[in-house]
């Protein structure tokens, strides 16, 4: 076989990445990840760029986030003080003025008194999913974007779903609870094989359609309702209305957010619709259940078992009891067979607290370095293609406003002497971002520059990066 003609231009710059195409390697992929001498493919490679302020920047990491993050934050040149543990909102207001980027998990609060007090805060990164510990709307009116990880932990509870599908089926946290106290009790009735069984989903997002993948490798048959016409994964089937869905399913499974129209959207009328001898798993949100419904239609048989872990109320600590106090039908569902109750453990593994750590230390960076703010859940996300490593003199414009009109005839007018290379501009609520690419600037001019946008009447944040 000989090499595929591809015409490629010589690079002359000295940044240029050189791959070849050698004639040995079996496929595409494989010619250019071996990089063997050959015919040559120049690719632009993106400029590093940094915070143009003399200041080091400073990183609080808290609640013992990965040391993999702190290993990458320091690679970047940040001073990183980590902490194994949450920091009270006394000790936040004394210690957030000299750090530039925080990150948190869910135990510690950033609230109003701890934004005022930030005054270098940059970004805000949520090592976890939610991010209602933190002040979302006076952060982005201080100009400060806040990251999370909604999706890292998809597939866990995908694969938790899955086990908890076949647990119902075949009753085994029931043989297993009886083995641990003493009672042998084989039996066959009223278990199943999932093979050949319809499994409904509701709500076929991130969650929803991985288990669309892994149900059909079980050989389910699988069936979803959304509000959203999705195209189906494999040989899974959109229904037009969530009767529909609980009148064929043997397993339903919930993979909605919470919302006013999920509130209870399967409470005694939607359980009467499930085929008897169904079962019900929520791992979805604890008010999407109607849970002292779903125990009448327990107790009653019509639904044969549940596997719920998620709860209107959840204690806030590990030990702290789950009873009566929290949520008033507590005991009446644990005295209940084949109901598995677990401590809203869905997204809880390694693998997702990785890929958590992973996604939020490269949003954090992005924007410190980049200015991107894509992904950020309460600031508008703008993002503009790299400066490539050839564009020496090319400096980057962050510049977070308030969301009024007229703002960028005034940045532009400090920018027209100056080629602007591109400029993205958005807003989200009463906060606008602009980020501009501008050629040629003297080192002697950035901070002219920084200084005649920051003095412009909307300014919030002005930043460059070069
Ligand atoms: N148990 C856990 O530990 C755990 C972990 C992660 C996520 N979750 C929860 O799982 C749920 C789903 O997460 P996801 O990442 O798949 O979300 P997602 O946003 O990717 O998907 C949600 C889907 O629900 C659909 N939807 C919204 N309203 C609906 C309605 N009224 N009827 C039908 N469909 C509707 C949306 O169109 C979307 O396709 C969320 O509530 C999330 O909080 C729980």
């Amino acid at each position: 076989m000989s090499a595929t003609p591809i015409a490629i231009p010589q690079s002359t710059s000295p940044h240029a990445v050189t791959i070849s195409l050698s004639p040995t390697s079996s496929t595409i992929h494989e010619r250019f990840r071996k990089n063997s001498v050959g015919t040559s493919l120049s690719v632009r490679m993106p400029k590093v760029l940094h915070p143009v302020e003399n200041e080091d920047l400073k990183l609080l990491l808290l609640e013992n986030i990965s040391q993999d993050a702190v290993k990458m934050f320091e690679a970047q040149g940040f001073h990183v003080d980590h902490s194994a543990k949450s920091m009270s909102e006394d000790e936040l207001i004394t210690k957030i003025g000299s750090y530039h980027a925080i990150g948190i998990r869910s135990k510690t609060k950033i609230t109003e008194k701890v934004i005022k007090a930030a005054s270098k805060l940059l970004v805000i990164g949520c090592f976890c999913i939610g991010t209602n510990q933190v002040d979302l709307i006076t952060a982005a009116k201080a100009g400060i974007p806040v990251f999370n990880s909604p999706f890292s932990n998809s597939r866990s509870v995908a694969e938790l779903v899955i086990s908890e599908i076949i647990a119902l089926s075949r009753q085994y946290f029931e043989r297993g609870w009886e083995m641990r106290n003493g009672i042998w009790n084989k039996q066959s009735k009223g278990c199943w094989e999932v093979r050949g069984k319809t499994l409904g989903i509701v709500g076929y997002g991130h969650i929803g359609s991985q288990l669309s993948v892994l149900a059909e490798a079980f050989g389910m048959r699988v069936l979803f309702y959304d509000v959203v016409m999705i195209m189906p994964l494999g040989q899974a089937r959109q229904v037009d209305s969530l009767e529909a869905l609980l009148s064929e399913a043997d397993f339903v499974t919930l993979h909605v957010p919470e919302l006013p129209e999920t509130t209870h959207m399967i409470s005694t009328e939607q359980l009467a619709q499930m085929k008897k001898g169904s079962y019900l798993i929520n791992n979805a949100r604890g008010r999407v259940v109607d849970i002292p419904a779903l125990i009448d239609a327990l107790k009653s048989g019509h639904i044969a078992g549940a596997a719920i872990d998620v709860f209107p109320s959840e204690p806030s600590a590990n030990g702290a009891p789950f009873d009566n106090t929290l949520n008033g039908w507590a005991s009446a569902l644990q005295t209940l067979p084949n109901v598995i109750l677990t401590p809203h453990i869905g997204g809880s593994t390694e693998e997702a607290q990785t890929m958590i750590g992973e996604e939020v230390s490269a949003a954090l960076s992005r924007y410190l370095n980049y200015g991107a703010s894509v992904g950020a859940v309460n600031f508008p996300e703008v993002d503009l293609r790299a400066i490539t490593a050839e564009q020496g003199r090319h400096v980057r414009v962050c510049h977070v406003h308030n969301n009024i009109p007229g703002v960028l005839k005034q940045v532009n007018e400090v920018l027209s002497p100056y080629n602007v290379e591109k400029q993205y501009s958005d807003s989200k609520g009463d906060v606008a971002y602009l980020m501009a690419d501008i050629a040629d600037v003297s080192p002697h001019d950035i901070n002219r520059l920084r200084e005649l946008i920051s003095r412009t009447n909307a300014n919030i944040l002005t930043r460059l990066l070069a």
